[in-house]
């Protein structure tokens, strides 16, 4: 592992994604040990699953996170929790169900039924207050520079909310669809003032296709066009890279 010696934040660079991957469920595991109510938000995409997978697989995690909550970022809007392709599906496969995790201790932003989106957008943030705030969030990017569903244009102090995904996030994620379910058009999202709220960040990125937004965040002026660039205002957040991530910086 080697540092990014230039960059605005603290840019770690790991060869292989999986070296990543065990160090963070590592320290997770020892966060969590440490403090048994630990608040993790937790993110989807392809880029945190080998972390989930680490978490999953460490001796005695089931006994260490037996009192975690969880907050996700984001979930598509008018998708079935059930249905394959939702993000609460995502993570009862790869994380919430290798730990024994009930539903009732991770949440997702999503409307119950007879509510709208914003009294839902509103519950999930009083339930993140109440739960004293989220101790350690992880992110991926999205090739846009998305963070959660916050696509180009988003307010640095926006709140959870309903948004309209972009064509290109749509099509980025359509092979979570195999099945031919059109990807929804609408999410919500925790903001990118919720996302800031949480006490650490630990941001992910790998793979060649990522390393020019990686650029652009770390290294244009910070902007609504690239909401990945406001992650540099918060003071205690880490960027871990593979070497293709970080070969344009
Ligand atoms: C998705 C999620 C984001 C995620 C991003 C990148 O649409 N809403 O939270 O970070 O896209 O996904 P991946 O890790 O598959 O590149």
């Amino acid at each position: 592992m080697r540092q990014v010696s230039n960059s605005p934040l603290p840019t770690f660079v790991v060869t292989d994604p999986i070296e990543a991957a065990r160090e963070l469920a590592l320290r997770l595991r020892d966060l969590v040990a440490e403090q048994p109510n630990f608040v993790l938000g937790c993110a989807t995409g392809h880029t945190p699953i080998s972390t989930y997978q680490q978490l999953a697989g460490l001796a005695s995690s089931r006994a260490i996170f037996g009192g975690l909550r969880t907050f996700n970022l984001d979930e598509y809007h008018g998708l079935a929790s059930d249905h394959p392709g939702s993000f609460e599906s995502f993570m009862r496969r790869h994380l919430f169900a290798p730990l024994d995790l009930s539903p009732e201790r991770t949440l997702f932003p999503r409307c119950c039924e007879g509510e709208s989106p914003v009294q839902a957008a509103e519950r999930f943030e009083t339930k993140i207050q109440e739960s004293g705030g989220i101790d350690l969030q992880l992110l991926g990017i999205g090739r846009n520079g998305h963070i959660a569903f916050n696509e180009p244009g988003s307010a640095r102090d926006s709140r959870t909310r309903l948004v309209e995904l972009t064509a290109s996030t749509r099509a980025a994620n359509a092979p979570d669809f195999p099945d031919g379910t059109p990807v929804p058009t609408g999410a919500m999202t925790m903001g990118i003032g919720t996302i800031l709220d949480a006490r650490r960040l630990h941001v992910l990125a790998f793979g060649v296709h990522k390393a020019e937004i990686v650029r652009r965040a770390l290294r244009e002026p910070a902007s609504r066009e690239i909401p990945a660039s406001f992650l540099r205002e918060h003071e205690q957040v880490e960027l871990w890279l593979d070497d293709a991530a970080a070969s344009s910086l």
